[in-house]
């Protein structure tokens, strides 16, 4: 299968390839820096289902273990939000309980960050951008944040650069992630120097609920009339409802903060997660004193996370409500990407410049 597309070379301003694609939210931001993505690595069917319904019908790559790395086409910039589970608060707590090793110990997952590094050392493009949770600089005690970096800078020689971002300078949701910028040759790009809204003055999340007074297109199975109206689906059960109360209430007793979040349209959210799909409990919908709360429809956790298509077209979610939750809940915020390409664009354009033959020929005519 030939696995190499996008714009012919020359007339996007620099390629770029996706891997850990998810559901292409690093794909969006570097498009709309002027990118063309030229290659796409992603190994869950589901995910390349609403990939390929987005950026239309073409070939994406599986397991990223499995690539051959010729069959990777030449390219500029290097995307890729590796799997924070082995790396996360939550999937190392999980592992410890069940004795076993994790971070880079752990064979399964712990690994895929040397596929990126491999895939750097064959192709060295002109930069790349990384994306994972906060925790990965604490984790075991810096030590895996040491090893990647150590490999980036050391071994494959990129000037780095990295910064936790709170998305909710963009939308109403709490999300810090950490991003990690390389470049290739020495310059002045520094992620530090890159000025993101502040999270204190971000919208909130009226901007993203469904209005439910019939001002928007009724949207099945997301609302449904009369006025668009949230559907029922989306109310927690009483049984459910019960639950998370009770399980709140236990943990008070202990002093503890667990539980589930209310919100309500002058709120911001709590970070969703990929379990949101489970009980929804770390954002639920306040529906007025004494009813049930209700979730996030999928249409509403695509627009807390940024997600839109090119000239303000719906994102496309052509999957189950479990899959769609789950694939948002993994996915980064469109425009802090975006911005974060925008500002690494100059840099690459130079270096893209410099790199092509005729240019070439000139400085050292000139020289
Ligand atoms: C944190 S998510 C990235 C989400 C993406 N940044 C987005 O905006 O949608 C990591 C992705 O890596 C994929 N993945 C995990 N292991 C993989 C492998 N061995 N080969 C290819 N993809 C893999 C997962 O299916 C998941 O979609």
């Amino acid at each position: 299968m030939d696995l190499v597309r996008g714009k012919a070379p020359g007339s996007a301003d620099f390629r770029f390839i996706d891997l850990f694609a998810g559901i292409g939210g690093m794909r969006l931001g570097f498009e709309a820096a002027g990118g063309s993505c030229v290659f796409t690595c992603e190994w869950d069917d589901r995910a390349q289902q609403t990939y390929r319904a987005n950026f239309g019908d073409e070939p994406i790559a599986g397991d990223i273990r499995a690539l051959d790395l010729e069959a990777i086409p030449a390219h500029d910039v290097l995307v890729a939000g590796f799997p924070c589970q082995p790396f996360s608060i939550a999937g190392v707590s999980k592992k410890n309980a069940l004795g076993r090793p994790h971070g880079f110990a752990c064979e399964a997952q712990g690994t895929l960050f040397f596929q990126v590094a491999r895939i750097l050392k064959r192709h060295r493009p002109i930069a790349f951008l990384l994306e994972n949770v906060k925790h990965l600089e604490r984790h075991d005690q810096g030590r895996t944040f040491q090893v990647i970096r150590d490999v980036l800078e050391r071994e494959l020689g990129y000037q780095v650069t990295y910064r936790v971002v709170d998305a909710q300078g963009y939308v109403p949701q709490h999300r810090e992630r950490i991003f990690l910028v390389g470049f290739r040759e020495k310059c002045d790009f520094d992620l530090n120097n890159v000025s993101f809204p502040d999270p204190a003055t971000g919208p909130r999340l009226k901007s993203i609920l469904h209005p439910e007074d019939g001002t928007e297109v009724m949207e099945p199975p997301y609302t449904e009339s009369p006025l668009a109206k949230v559907s029922a689906r989306y109310t927690l059960t009483d049984h459910l409802w019960k639950y998370l109360r009770d399980y709140k209430e236990k943990h008070r007793e202990k002093g503890n903060g667990f539980g589930f979040s209310l919100v309500g349209a002058e709120d911001v959210a709590r970070t969703l997660s990929a379990r949101y799909y489970k009980d929804g409990s770390e954002i639920l919908v306040s529906r007025g004193k004494g009813a049930r709360p209700r979730r996030l429809t999928p249409r509403e956790c695509a627009r807390l996370m940024g997600f839109r298509r090119a000239a303000g077209k719906d994102w496309i979610i052509p999957v189950s409500d479990t899959q769609a939750y789950k694939q948002f809940g993994n996915a980064v915020v469109v425009p802090v990407v975006a911005d974060i390409a925008k500002a690494m664009r100059p840099f690459v354009r130079e270096a893209v410049m410099l790199g092509y033959a005729p240019v070439r020929a000139v400085l050292q005519a000139l020289a």
